[in-house]
């Protein structure tokens, strides 16, 4: 009793554990912080960025079903086996219910329909999993336990448009993620450039589509915890698509060098052939040394992904 209201006094929360959900917010935007100055040096570790510094390889399908999956066992376990819950308010079911229906799909469904993608290093398979227990805690745990909304919340502005948002978010993550899967064959592993949907507006539409839905989470929540997550996401993703499209510039500019022709974009100036640089039997893992070896004054050029645009 002392000490809950001492925790009420001295830092405004009820008891231990609302702090420990405060604090564990607090914590996710420094690793989100941390993770996004680190990855102004370092390559996220996974997929074409995989390396085998970073730990044994683990089955792309096993590895995505297992570190995700705790995002979706945590909720559900404690929003129906939990003892430690109060009765849910609509609002709180319906916001339980995205984030479980997100992880439905990211553990049950995504890893089995990955074509062809390279496995994953232990450390970031790790770190993923460890980030799925956290996340899935500190999200539930609020929704089901601290969380109290008005009654009418879910006719909210606040309620409507950030779940509007996720639904859009989550349509573009889902469709994006659909486009890059098409564009390999049974038994590919090469890269292509996406088209079609958002792809046509930005080159990792999939990261796009993601930032969206926990940005909606976030204002239909309107809790810290929620911002936490959104924050976090925001800081990994964006920071993953800025090393895609580096990549990919880098790529393209290796391949001027190497004499590709250039094509005349009508509406935006000179750009690459984009088409050229997606050789075949490119195997993208060996062009990061691109990277390593940028080509000096081509960085002011910007690719563009359709040719269709240039003649
Ligand atoms: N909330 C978060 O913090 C968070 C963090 C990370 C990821 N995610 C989500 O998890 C999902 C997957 O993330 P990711 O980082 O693995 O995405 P990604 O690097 O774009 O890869 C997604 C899949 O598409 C393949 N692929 C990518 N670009 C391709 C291309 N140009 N041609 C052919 N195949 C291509 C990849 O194969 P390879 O494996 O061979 O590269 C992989 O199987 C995304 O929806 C993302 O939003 C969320």
């Amino acid at each position: 009793m002392f000490s809950q209201s001492m925790f009420r006094f001295v830092l405004g929360v009820d008891n231990e554990s609302e702090l420990l959900l405060e604090s564990l917010s607090w914590f996710m935007f420094l690793m989100g912080g941390c993770a996004f100055l680190v990855m102004r040096f370092v390559n996220m570790p996974y997929g074409r960025f995989a390396s085998r510094k970073f730990g044994f390889p683990v089955n792309v399908k096993v590895a995505w079903f297992i570190q995700e999956f705790p995002s979706l066992a945590v909720p559900v376990y404690l929003v129906f086996f939990s003892t430690d819950i109060r009765p849910l308010q609509l609002s709180n079911q319906l916001l339980l219910g995205m984030f479980i229906c997100h992880y439905i799909h990211r553990s049950l469904m995504f890893p089995f329909l990955i074509r062809g993608g390279k496995a994953t290093p232990f450390i970031p398979f790790a770190c993923a999993f460890i980030f799925c227990i956290y996340n899935g805690y500190l999200q539930a745990r609020y929704l089901s336990k601290y969380a109290v909304y008005p009654s009418d919340w879910i006719t909210d502005p606040r309620f409507l448009t950030g779940f509007t948002l996720w639904l859009f978010g989550l349509s573009v993550n889902l469709h994006s993620d659909h486009i890059l899967r098409k564009l390999r064959k049974p038994g590919e592993t090469g890269y292509k450039i996406p088209q079609g949907g958002m792809f046509e507006y930005v080159s990792c539409a999939n990261f796009l589509g993601e930032i969206m839905e926990w940005f909606g989470f976030a204002i239909a929540c309107w809790s810290l915890q929620s911002a936490s997550f959104a924050g976090f996401g925001f800081l990994i993703l964006s920071s993953r698509a800025a090393q895609h499209h580096r990549l990919a510039a880098l790529l393209l500019m290796r391949r001027h060098r190497q004499r590709t022709p250039l094509r005349t974009c009508k509406r935006r100036g000179t750009v690459f052939d984009a088409e050229r640089w997606l050789h075949p039997r490119l195997d993208w893992p060996h062009c990061v040394t691109a990277v390593k070896r940028p080509v000096s004054g081509q960085s002011g050029n910007k690719i563009f992904q359709r040719t269709s645009e240039c003649r």
